[in-house]
């Protein structure tokens, strides 16, 4: 669920400090990208070479000095999400009334995404009116606190104050990032055109930028699925996303086959090559050569190879057809999908590379229904409505 996302872990001075090392390692584990900016505090009870071996890059702690002339709205406008472990009565403090002293509470107030508060401190300072206000205050706001457990407290006390379970505090920003209709929900998407090599330096391709693929999983990520997307086209690096890069028909089909155990539902939005030369010269062909004649012999069925699985996930093609969409009820038929999506690219704004789409829905019983010219993200958000509609979840 956290494959993809983007968290930084802010972390300040308080002996907890050590555990924010434990979520870290957790969260990156899980396919998290983790960027860490620690209070100066904190740097006194833990090491920012922990935290740079953990996550691979270096922490911020100091606003000046660095490569960045401004971390604080780079880290902010980069995250999903923010979580703040163990986060002290001071900074508690410092976040209720704004004030930016230091690095990690500057890329909170820069942020606009959700903030997960994990407070620790000695009971007296956690129950005290200021530190109890200050939560209300950033409760109301929007904060997700993460209060501390009753246990042992440093210098031997006991009683509330303990900063909460990592694993609790972990779901928390789990069920944070991971929110939405398609929470819970994993989703390969395939996307761009194939590329079959008939030399090193060409191939037979295809005009598919990719875009309308993008669209759909990063509208799945923004909802709360987890995303892989098997692209031929560039790594669009859309946070929630994980690609992976292929380039012929034969990988993407072994990227995706060997994804299909934890796939709830797949959407075929590749313009995968129907044919590929027989064989690939492993040298540039010459000119002098002479003309070459290309054998050429079927590539596989990428969504057929879907449909056959044991591990069938709920399955969406699509059809690029040109003049009429006449033959994409008998092909949503034929290709045995829960969904075919058609839309003639020959029509005005919804060619390859465009930023639009007019398509039409194809459904497994014949019918069909037919969507405006949309903007891609507005087309991918109608695609995932009818599929959760179709899936039975609406
Ligand atoms: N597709 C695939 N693997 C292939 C060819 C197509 O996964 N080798 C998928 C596409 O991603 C799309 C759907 O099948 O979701 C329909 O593709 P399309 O090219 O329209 O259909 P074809 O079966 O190739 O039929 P035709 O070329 O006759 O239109």
């Amino acid at each position: 669920m956290l494959a993809g996302r983007r968290i930084v872990l802010g972390i300040t001075g308080g002996v907890a400090a050590y555990k924010a090392a434990y979520i870290a390692r957790r969260l990156t584990e899980q396919g998290a990208s983790v960027r860490v900016v620690m209070t100066p505090t904190a740097t006194r009870f833990i090491g920012e070479a922990t935290f740079a071996a953990l996550t691979g890059f270096d922490p911020i702690v100091n606003l000046f000095g660095g490569d960045d002339p401004s971390p604080h709205t780079t880290l902010a406008s980069w995250a999903d999400v923010i979580v703040v472990a163990p986060a002290t009565a001071a900074t508690l403090a410092k976040l209720a009334s704004g004030e930016s002293s230091n690095a990690l509470v500057a890329t909170v107030l820069a942020s606009t995404c959700p903030v997960v508060v994990a407070p620790a401190m000695h009971t007296e300072m956690w129950e005290h009116d200021a530190t109890q206000e200050n939560l209300t205050t950033l409760a109301s706001r929007g904060y997700e606190i993460v209060r501390p457990e009753s246990g042992e407290l440093a210098g031997g006390d006991v009683g509330i104050g303990r900063l909460a379970d990592p694993d609790t505090i972990i779901e928390t920003i789990t069920r944070v990032v991971a929110s939405g209709p398609l929470a819970g929900v994993h989703v390969i998407v395939t996307a761009g055109g194939t590329r079959e090599a008939i030399d090193p330096v060409r191939f037979i391709g295809n005009r598919s930028s990719g875009k309308m693929g993008n669209a759909i999983a990063r509208v799945a990520a923004a909802q709360g699925a987890s995303v892989t997307l098997v692209t031929a086209a560039d790594d669009p690096d859309i946070s929630g996303v994980v690609a992976v890069r292929v380039e012929s028909a034969d990988e993407m089909a072994e990227a995706v086959w060997s994804r299909l155990d934890t796939c709830d539902v797949a959407v075929m939005a590749a313009a995968v090559a129907d044919f590929k030369p027989e064989k690939a010269d492993t040298t540039k062909i010459k000119r002098t050569s002479g003309l070459p004649s290309i054998q050429l012999v079927p590539t596989p069925d990428v969504l057929q190879g879907v449909h056959e699985s044991p591990n069938r996930p709920f399955l969406v093609g699509f059809a690029a057809e040109t003049g009429t969409l006449e033959d994409a009820a008998a092909k949503a038929k034929r290709k045995g999908v829960d969904l075919l999506v058609a839309n003639d690219v020959t029509s005005d704004g919804s060619g390859f590379g465009s930023d639009t789409n007019e398509v039409t829905f194809f459904y497994s019983d014949g019918t069909s229904k037919g969507l405006p010219l949309l903007d891609k993200d507005d087309v991918a958000k109608a695609l995932w409505e009818e599929v959760h509609i179709l899936r039975g979840a609406g």
